[in-house]
């Protein structure tokens, strides 16, 4: 049997893409468990989109695995390819839309390779997909991937196969996620699905179903393993992470525990809404070496006007007191945002407001966007997308460039300081140099020293500050996990 590889290409929901290449990938699976149905058969999956698609492949991975596939890095050799879609922005779909196209060589020259679309768009498309691409046999939505053995079967009968029900209750909690894109330091582990917030730019509550959480022992069990398999860091995942609720256990409960499992263990986790985090959350953070000063906190716009029209939640004021509070309780806190230029109405003064947001927030890091209307959505069905694209892209542009300044800004006041670093594997420039990230998320480079591995907790004397990447040298002796992060 061949080993198991799998490629990831990754399209960031920030529409970066991130190619994972074979080392990073670690590539340690496992081989078929229970039934060797399908022996001999491989997969190659490709993921577009957030952390949350990122996790689901891994989700995939072990019920495939569970069947007896292996896995392929070339999809030509594939004899099921399965995409795993996103459908935020209309350019995501694009994107998903041209793969297609260019997997029609590939069901030529192997007319038996089934092809699969999972995830987002395959919700929101349903079997629509099908009439419109002739190519795709298998049409799976993101709490339907238990039945991909069944869909997989009829697919093999020659009939299109799809399963887009979704769930109040799937969390896939009991399966085990097989690490597709493991550095084998870094981790994510999902702790809940769907959202309940109906933003109304956003299509995720339409593609991924009502808001559920995963019960938190199965959720710490996971952890447990991932810290006996080695791993430092775990990133804990949902779409809006603060209204995780699981008989009496709150967010702020679960990182508690979260945090006591190893101190050697990091906590991250993604996405906060400001309107929902609480100060039990923020204290929790203060009061926990090992859980990252680090919130993502989605800002949007920073018009009160707009908010409403986005039906956030928040206006201006409650969100500058939000981040205020967090500063308060966190005194060195890194703060991220996502932003989206030229929604619906936005005029000059809205977008100023949104420039100096970004200015007085001083964000450690932003994924900015134009607003991109999707079908179904509360803006779509009773607003106008009247900003033109011209006027949506300078306005993104102008918020790209205040951005970078601030983030650089936050950078430069970063040199000189010593960081802890956690080493996630060789820089992507050379096998010379290690790299991993601050406590704060800063990418960060520095000369490896004799002894020094992936999973060590390294001091750095920051040097060097880039666009997005800090440069040092460790100032610690190459020891094995030095110090327990600060
Ligand atoms: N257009 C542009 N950006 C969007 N996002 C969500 N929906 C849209 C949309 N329709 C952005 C938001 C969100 C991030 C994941 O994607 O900023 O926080
Ligand atoms: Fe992730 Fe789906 Fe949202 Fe894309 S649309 S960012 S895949 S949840």
């Amino acid at each position: 049997m061949n080993k198991g590889k799998i490629t990831q290409r990754v399209f960031h929901a920030h529409s970066t893409e991130v190619l994972l290449d074979e080392e990073q990938q670690g590539l340690a699976f496992k081989q078929g468990k229970s039934t060797e149905a399908r022996s001999g058969k491989t997969a190659f999956i490709e993921t577009y989109g957030c952390q949350m698609n990122f996790s689901d492949t891994e989700i995939i991975a072990s019920v495939l695995t569970d069947i007896g596939y292996d896995f392929t890095q070339d999809e030509s050799q594939a004899d099921l390819v399965l995409l795993n879609t996103c459908s935020i922005r209309e350019n995501a779909e694009a994107k998903i839309w041209n793969r297609l196209h260019s997997l029609k060589a590939i069901k030529k020259a192997r007319p038996g390779t089934l092809i699969g679309l999972m995830g987002c768009m395959a919700e929101r498309l349903k079997s629509n997909l099908l009439s419109r691409d002739q190519l795709v046999d298998i049409v799976v939505g993101p709490d339907a991937y238990r039945s991909l053995p069944e869909l997989i079967s009829e697919a093999e009968g020659g009939m299109k196969s799809v399963n887009v029900l979704l769930s109040r209750e799937e969390t896939y909690a009991d399966i085990s996620p097989v690490r597709l894109s493991s550095n084998g330091v870094t981790s994510f582990v999902t702790i809940m699905r769907g959202c309940d917030n109906m933003c109304s730019f956003c299509v995720v509550p339409f593609t991924r179903g009502r808001e559920r959480s995963r019960d938190p022992e199965t959720i710490l069990h996971e952890m447990r393993q991932l810290a006996e398999n080695g791993y430092r860091e775990v990133t804990l995942l949902g779409q809006n992470v603060d209204s995780y609720r699981h008989e009496g256990v709150n967010f702020a409960g679960l990182l508690t525990r979260a945090a006591a499992i190893d101190p050697l263990m990091r906590i991250r986790f993604s996405t906060s809404h400001p309107k929902d985090i609480t100060d039990d959350v923020l204290e929790a953070i203060a009061m926990h070496n090992n859980i990252c000063k680090q919130i993502h906190l989605p800002v949007q716009s920073g018009s009160s006007r707009v908010l409403e029209l986005m039906r956030r939640g928040y206006d201006r004021e409650w969100y500058m007191k939000k981040v205020s509070r967090i500063r308060e309780i966190i005194p060195d806190c890194s703060i991220s945002t996502d932003i989206i230029a030229g929604f619906c109405t936005e005029t000059e003064k809205d977008h100023k407001e949104t420039l100096e947001m970004i200015e007085w927030a001083k964000y450690s890091q932003a994924f900015m966007f134009c607003y991109s209307e999707r079908p179904g959505t509360l803006a779509e069905r009773q607003y106008e997308d009247d900003i033109p694209l011209a006027v949506k892209k300078e306005r993104l542009n102008q918020i790209i460039a205040i951005q970078r300044n601030v983030q650089s800004a936050v950078m430069e006041g970063m040199k000189g300081s010593h960081q802890k670093v956690l080493v996630e594997g060789d820089s992507k420039r050379s096998s010379e140099e290690f790299c991993g990230r601050t406590d704060g998320n800063m990418m960060t480079v520095f000369p490896k020293a004799p002894g020094m591995m992936p999973g060590d907790y390294v001091d750095v004397r920051i040097a060097e500050a880039g666009a997005i990447t800090l440069r040092g040298e460790a100032i610690s002796p190459a020891e094995r996990i030095m110090e327990i992060p600060e």
